[in-house]
């Protein structure tokens, strides 16, 4: 067994309320982040496959103006290592010195150098612990554990609390995070009592005022229940990865795969959207909203409402009021 890692960074021990907001691709912004950061958890932006500079100029100018700590996401198995090494370059250029990375699944030992070459904090998101023993060793100032609970792609097929006791087991001293189904103050705590250093929730975040996510994507994470979600591989044309969404978008075995279902109005203009792709359903996109994937963890049954960030993060941190015997009124 390797001792890894040596305390928790200050700045994580010391958060309000011990939690990350995942990144989730478009659907999590600048706004988002800074939002979070502001009510004293972490916020992040998802790069995905954004590699235009300009566009990572803008999003890291915006993070450089968060008052509270920010993450910036990389999925570097969706990219060659050139266009990750340029996400890294020009955001770290953009962005103040503690920054977090956060990075999702595999990755090259180039990548791995130039995070390391940055000199800034990275969380590694995994699903086993061999992919955690291999992220420490390249450098990793942490890893965080994802559990199948989890909404969108998954990396491994532990549960989380699972995983969660075997990284302790296995890296007493390191800084470890649990991701999958935490929606609530009690999830946290409980991941905490596990061993978890903070926890790291995405799916709470989809529904907030601050998302990207399309009305009828937040609607359907309001009404929906953990139980409805499923794994699945429906949605892997161009990230082939399983993933956890809402059984009600799947598509029909006889639909026709690659078919066109609409448009997204992003930053680089109009893109055509296909079925059974991994597209996040965004406020931009007009078309068949309900034929995207409607990525959703377990813990959906705690989202009730439409809430500001600012909202969310003030209800994880109240503490549990006391439980109180109802007294027996006086017979006047
Ligand atoms: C809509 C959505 C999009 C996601 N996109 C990304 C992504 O682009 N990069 C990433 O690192 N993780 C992404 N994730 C996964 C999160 O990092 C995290 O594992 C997950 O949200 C945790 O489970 P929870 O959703 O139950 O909180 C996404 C999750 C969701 C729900």
């Amino acid at each position: 067994m390797t001792a890894f890692g040596s305390n928790v960074p200050d700045r994580l021990r010391d958060l309000p309320v011990p939690l990350l907001q995942a990144p989730m691709g478009a659907v999590s912004s600048p706004a988002m982040a800074c939002a979070v950061a502001a009510a004293g958890a972490v916020g992040s932006v998802g790069l995905y496959r954004t590699i235009d500079t300009t566009e990572l100029h803008r999003i890291g100018r915006k993070l450089a103006r968060a008052s509270g700590q920010v993450a910036v996401g990389l999925v570097p198995e969706l990219l060659p290592d050139n266009d990750v090494r340029r996400q890294i370059t020009t955001i770290a250029a953009a962005t103040r010195p503690g920054t977090w990375w956060l990075t999702f699944g595999p990755l090259s030992d180039d990548v791995a150098g130039e995070l390391c070459a940055t000199r800034r904090p990275w969380l590694a998101q995994v699903g086993t612990v061999a992919e955690a023993h291999c992220m420490l060793e390249r450098g990793a100032t942490g890893i965080i554990g994802q559990g199948v609970e989890a909404g969108g792609r998954q990396l491994g097929s532990a549960r989380r609390d699972q995983l969660l006791r075997d990284l302790r087991m296995n890296f007493p001293a390191a800084t470890i995070g649990a991701a999958g189904g935490v929606t609530s103050a009690r999830e946290i705590r409980r991941t905490t009592e596990l061993g978890a250093d903070f926890a790291c929730a995405g799916t709470l975040f989809v529904a907030s005022t601050e998302s990207n996510a399309h009305r009828f994507y937040q609607q359907q994470v309001v009404d929906g229940m953990g139980c409805e979600t499923v794994i699945t591989d429906a949605f892997s044309i161009g990230w082939p990865r399983r993933h956890r969404v809402l059984r009600r978008c799947l598509p029909s075995p006889t639909a026709t795969r690659l078919s066109r279902i609409g448009t997204r109005h992003g930053t680089a203009g109009p893109e055509p959207v296909f079925s059974h792709t991994p597209t996040v359903p965004t406020h931009d996109f007009r078309g068949d909203v309900s034929r995207l994937a409607l990525y959703a963890g377990t813990g959906i049954d705690a989202i009730t409402r439409t809430s500001s960030c600012s909202d969310i993060i003030e209800r994880l941190a109240a503490k549990p009021r006391p439980v109180t015997t109802p007294t027996r009124r006086r017979p006047s």
